[in-house]
């Protein structure tokens, strides 16, 4: 099909400027290893791992056969009252991966849906124990839970809650942990600053701790361009939770598998959650898949309290779809028998480093990292919101970079099997881009 203006109607595409796009079209039609290639035959280097869910790059042999000889084997499988050993397989590499005894693990397809899956879970746990006065929720300000009724709600970006009516009732929301003052050019996490988890007692105070079922935070903020939070501070809301008898959920769909050098940034920041929720790079983005893994006590306390019968009224009809899993198999093979993890833990310094020297840049006002993943934060030209930001963006890409950005802030996140070498192109080409635009 010709690609006109007609054609390219069709499709309304999701969290895209469609105007803009259809005026001038970025497109891939193939990919390989760091790179995409483009429409009109250009390499464009990978420094977004698609989008946050491609940590090993592209195509990778393994996953590509995993996923053909699936398609061939067993397209679909019921996932109610039915199941397929893979599934039980991938549950169990994935439960040795998650901290402590996070060790039952639901299938979604999304990182949406892990999230409203998570909430949902939260709400019925208190509701089995008895404790069903427990409905409210706690997010932050500035989080991103995607795009379901439940995350939106608990999410705290104006402009995906907006539009959308009242949202959850009994939603209140932390303040975003980040003072540009005290914390602009941290490298890794900012010094503690303990007022900002300590607003929790506050809102416990105004609510009643009998009312909240769950507080849930990305660990590190990633839609809102990497924030990380102060040293301390994920440690005091688990005390805090811990105290009042709430859940605490750790939306890990960014920083799962890697990103932070670890299979969690439960484990890295040493904080165990009640439940985790992950997709993304759980198959590499290659197919759809997200999950929610909870504690033991959790699911004991669903078998134990229902005693017979359907246990959670949730699902969805490709939980643990064969193709998904299939492909998560493979992922989470590569990351274990390829040292994935390892290549981040000890080029994280090198990244950081690279990150920092762009600070240089007079139209660089902030630059935050950690793992594998950096924000900058860009001047505005005029005031402009998103006049400089948007600019280096499409140059970037025109200049053979993918970047991800939102309103002023860049993120940076490439595959994790990249080389010193790679970090030195983005620099290179990021270097380019901020000069080209001026
Ligand atoms: C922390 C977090 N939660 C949830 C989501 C939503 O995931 P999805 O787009 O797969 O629904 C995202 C997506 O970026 C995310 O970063």
């Amino acid at each position: 099909m010709k690609l006109t203006n007609d054609t390219l109607s069709a499709y309304w595409m999701p969290f895209t400027a469609n105007r803009e796009f259809k005026a001038n079209p970025r497109m891939f039609v193939s990919a390989d290893g760091l790179y995409y290639r483009t429409t009109d035959g250009r390499e464009v280097f990978d420094g977004s791992s698609g989008l946050w869910c491609c940590a090993l790059g592209h195509n990778h042999p393994k996953v590509v056969k995993a996923i053909r000889e699936q398609a061939g084997k067993l397209d679909y499988a019921s996932p109610f009252q039915f199941g397929h050993p893979a599934a039980f397989e991938l549950a169990n590499i994935l439960a040795d991966d998650m901290p402590d005894d996070l060790n039952h693990i639901f299938f979604t397809n999304s990182g949406s849906e892990s999230v409203d899956t998570a909430l949902k879970i939260a709400t019925a746990y208190h509701f089995l124990r008895g404790e069903g006065t427990r409905t409210r929720m706690i997010g932050r300000v500035n989080g991103y839970h995607g795009v379901g009724f439940g995350g939106i709600s608990v999410g705290g970006m104006v402009n995906n809650r907006k539009f959308f009516g009242t949202l959850l009732t009994g939603v209140d929301h932390l303040p975003f942990p980040y003072d540009p003052e005290t914390m602009a050019f941290s490298r890794g996490e900012p010094e503690p600053c303990d007022a900002y988890a300590d607003e929790l007692e506050n809102i416990i105070a105004l609510h009643d701790s009998s009312t909240i079922a769950a507080v849930i935070v990305e660990p590190v903020f990633g839609s809102a361009g990497v924030y990380v939070p102060p040293k301390g501070y994920l440690k005091r809301l688990r005390e805090i939770t811990e105290k009042h008898g709430i859940l605490l959920i750790f939306d890990e769909v960014i920083t799962a598998f890697g990103r932070l050098g670890y299979a969690t940034a439960a484990e890295r920041f040493g904080v165990t959650p009640d439940i985790i929720t992950i997709a993304k790079a759980i198959s590499n983005g290659s197919v759809p898949m997200g999950a929610v893994a909870v504690r033991k006590g959790i699911y004991d306390t669903f078998l134990d309290e229902t005693k017979s019968g359907i246990e959670l009224f949730h699902g969805y009809t490709y939980s643990a779809h064969p193709l998904a899993v299939a492909a998560a198999i493979a992922v989470q093979k590569i990351y274990k028998n390829e040292g994935v993890y390892e290549n981040v833990r000890k080029l994280e310094g090198y990244f950081e480093d690279m990150a920092h020297a762009l600070g240089d840049e007079d139209v660089i006002t902030d630059v935050r990292n950690i793992g594998l993943m950096c924000g900058l934060t860009v001047a505005q030209k005029d005031g402009v919101p998103m006049s400089r930001s948007g600019a280096i963006f499409q140059r970037a890409f025109e200049n053979g970079l993918k970047i991800r950005i939102t309103g002023d802030q860049v993120a940076i996140a490439p595959p994790l099997i990249v080389t010193k070498n790679d970090i030195d192109k983005i620099a290179e080409l990021m270097r380019q881009t901020i000069k080209d635009v001026g």
